[in-house]
């Protein structure tokens, strides 16, 4: 929670870039880091600093990313004309908002929401600057715009392409990120115009504009790593890698053990708790609880799924939405479990399909076991009491139940209801010809001669 003392903020989120170098039928924002859109990660972080509203700023015929927004409203900038003309766009949405706005870019995921509260803390403090801008200082300054500060604070942002060889050489960059005291920002932004290199209408002169009003402008410094802006598949990657990384971090920090951090693979959702054990190569995809004590042996791919303390998971398991591991469970390896619920204790060890189930406490499923879930048409559920023992390769044709404590022979095919303790199983007798077996392996080797 932010302290009351600081101004409510509302955000803009620029994000009407068609992100051309992206090569893609959808807007770059949604593209994807840890299974959650770019232009997400800005608003859960923006959420954690109780910024509200949020405006996020689309192109025309972006509907897919409007939906990924909501409820956050939506303005659409029709001609992409600059940062300042974008920003300009979310003014009907805002005009009543009296407090501090904060312009965000929609590519740049990382932005810390620590980083936006010191912007905040230096809005209320020294000469209670209008405008603070994040800036940083890159490793390449290349084509960032330069901030060209004084003793009295931050003068003016000249953009690369219109830079002198002087200003050029000035390291700390504009991130684009700023903080700036709603009306000012309007009245600010209707000075604007597009005397420009690019002809186009910057954000950036909101600076000196200021300045020249008797207003005073700050900056923030901010890291390069959480500033980083996403244009090409390749950058996306990076990212996707920065992000594991940092991820892995903070599940080893909160009591997780993870043999090999390197490949393990989160989603920005995925809740891991203490003494949990991951091994390696485990990819977590969304919507995944594991809790305290749980443990994932190695080569799990796991979405949609809870796993409670003390279960076991894997090697080599898979489970999709609507997995729910019970506590002490063991789901071993080559399993896949599927919108079912393993209670307390249960046990599906070995190469086996459980779809639309659930399986009883401390039931034990024998190896090569199948949920026959699906008839073509219908999804159909099975319901497999506590302490029921199935026998390897039964195939269970749901809908179907099996009783507490009840049993399957093996390969059994169950199609009707078996009652508590009772046993299912298809009989066919075994027929058994002694000294068969001798007899063919000598008939074989006969015949090579
Ligand atoms: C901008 C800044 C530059 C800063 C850099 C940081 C300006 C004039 N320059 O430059 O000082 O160092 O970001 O990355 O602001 N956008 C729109 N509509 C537009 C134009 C841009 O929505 O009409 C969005 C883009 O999708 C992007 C963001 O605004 O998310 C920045 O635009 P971009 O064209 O990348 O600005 P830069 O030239 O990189
Ligand atoms: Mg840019």
């Amino acid at each position: 929670m932010t302290s009351p003392a600081l101004t409510a903020t509302a955000a803009i989120v620029l994000a009407a870039g068609l992100g051309t170098r992206m090569k893609s039928a959808l807007p770059k924002v949604m593209h994807k880091v840890a299974g959650r859109p770019l232009v997400n990660h800005v608003l859960v972080t923006l959420a954690g600093q109780d910024i509200a509203p949020v405006v996020v700023v689309i192109g025309p015929e972006m509907d897919q990313l409007a939906k990924a927004v909501a409820p956050h409203p939506t303005a659409i900038q029709h001609d992409r004309r600059g940062t300042a003309h974008a920003v300009q766009q979310a003014e009907g949405a805002l005009k009543d908002f009296s407090g501090d706005i904060v312009v965000v870019y929609g590519d740049t995921p990382f932005i810390g929401g620590e980083t936006i509260a010191r912007m905040r803390a230096a809005r209320a403090g020294g000469k209670k600057p209008a405008v603070v801008v994040l800036g940083f200082t890159p490793d390449d300054p290349g084509g960032y715009g330069r901030l060209v500060t004084s003793p009295d604070g931050l003068e003016r942002i000249v953009e690369a392409k219109d830079a002198t060889p002087a200003e050029r050489a000035i390291t700390l960059c504009n991130s684009g990120i700023m903080l700036v005291e709603a009306k000012a920002l309007w009245q600010l932004l209707a000075q604007v115009t597009p005397n420009n290199a690019k002809n186009e209408f910057y954000l950036t002169d909101i600076v000196a504009l200021a300045r020249k009003a008797g207003m005073a402008c700050a900056v923030v410094e901010g890291d390069e790593d959480e500033l980083l802006g996403i244009n090409s598949r390749v950058e996306l990657a990076e990212a996707e890698a920065i992000y594991q990384r940092r991820r892995r971090k903070q599940a080893m920090e909160n009591g997780a053990t993870l043999t090999a951090p390197d490949t393990v693979y989160f989603s920005a959702d995925t809740k891991v708790g203490k003494d949990v054990e991951i091994g390696p190569f485990t990819v977590f995809g969304p919507g995944v609880t594991v809790d305290d004590n749980a443990v994932i042996k190695g080569f799990c791919h796991i979405e949609g799924a809870h796993i409670a303390g003390g279960a076991i998971v894997g090697p080599y398991a898979r489970l999709r939405p609507g997995a729910d591991i019970g506590a002490d469970a063991h789901v071993g390896n080559f399993v896949e479990v599927k919108n079912a619920s393993l209670e307390n204790g249960a046990k599906v060890n070995h190469l086996t399909y459980i779809g639309d189930a659930r399986v009883g406490a401390k039931a034990n499923i024998g190896a090569g076991t199948i949920t026959a879930n699906y008839d073509g048409f219908n999804k159909s559920r099975t319901d497999i009491g506590a302490g029921a023992s199935i026998g390897s390769n039964s195939v269970l044709v749901a809908p179907v139940k099996i009783g507490d404590g009840a049993m399957t022979g093996a390969g059994a095919v169950v199609r009707k209801d078996v009652p508590a303790d009772g046993l299912a199983l298809n009989s066919s007798r075994q027929e058994t010809r002694e000294g068969f077996a001798a007899k063919y392996r000598q008939m074989k080797q006969d015949k090579k001669k």
